[in-house]
């Protein structure tokens, strides 16, 4: 069952972010930008995967928690909470994204061990709210799965489907907000919104060190770059032997794991 809450109607900025992935120096950034444009930790949204990659799973878990924003679980989350061995993506076996996430998981699941219910038992799968005339859900994947990959390449088709999944579990929204996949990207559908907030943790895949979030304001929404200390995370990681290649990605942007991506957003 889908544990979904409201939380009623925002209004002002409402900052969109997602994937800090164990990526401690990106959490410091993207609250020192939260700042930075007046928004309170109230209007700030998180879309889950608050560890993965990173040196840093238990410091990201305690910090997003003490920063006290709205925030749904992601996979990474729901796993550790459930005593899983991976990071429940389903990766092929021997893919880069499988090989490296054998690591990295295990590294998260050390540090967080049966904190694992205290962080995160009462993070809801999905959150509800209402901001400048219009409904939105937000979840972390897809509706029925929470480690579905939704690509900004996929067809209007896949959009629309998850949506009327979405819908039946929330009634009618205007749009959709997610996560997981990685990538920032808005979709204009027929009467409808989905919103990828992308991930604050890893960079898009694009060539450079910063990573994205959003912010939704009453006119719609915009995405924006966070420049932030990623050398010190990749040195971090190599410190905790988290040498699987997202440490090089932090520096390059590009994913050692391109592998998981649909041939049209390969570089
Ligand atoms: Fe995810």
């Amino acid at each position: 069952m889908t544990n979904i809450r409201d939380l009623g109607t925002l209004h002002g900025d409402v900052l969109l972010f997602g994937g800090a992935y164990s990526n401690a120096q990106a959490l410091d950034a993207l609250i020192a930008a939260a700042d930075d444009h007046g928004i309170a930790p109230s209007q700030c949204i998180f879309t889950g995967d608050v560890v993965a990659y990173g040196a840093d799973a238990l410091g990201c878990a305690t910090q997003l928690a003490a920063f006290g924003c709205p925030a749904i679980r992601g996979n990474c989350e729901q796993q550790l909470l459930d005593g899983a061995d991976d990071c429940g993506c389903g990766f092929g076996e021997g893919t880069a994204c499988d090989v490296a996430s054998k690591t990295w998981y295990t590294h998260a699941a050390a540090q967080i061990g049966p904190q694992a219910a205290a962080l995160w038992a009462e993070t809801p799968d999905w959150l509800t709210f209402t901001h400048a005339g219009k409904r939105y859900a937000v979840i972390h994947g897809g509706a029925d799965a929470v480690a579905k990959f939704i690509w900004p390449s996929d067809d209007d088709t896949v959009f629309m489907a998850e949506i009327e999944r979405v819908e039946a579990r929330t009634g009618k929204v205007d749009g959709v907000i997610a996560g997981h996949s990685g990538i920032a990207f808005e979709r204009a559908l027929p009467a409808r919104v989905w919103i990828n907030a992308g991930v604050i943790g890893m960079p898009p895949h694009d060539g450079r060190s910063a990573t994205r979030y959003a912010i939704l304001s009453d006119d719609g929404v915009r995405f924006h770059t966070l420049h932030y200390a990623y050398e010190a995370a990749a040195q971090a990681m190599e410190a905790a032997g988290l040498t699987q290649g997202y440490e090089v990605g932090l520096r390059t942007g590009i994913w050692p794991s391109e592998d998981v991506l649909p041939a049209q957003l390969r570089r």
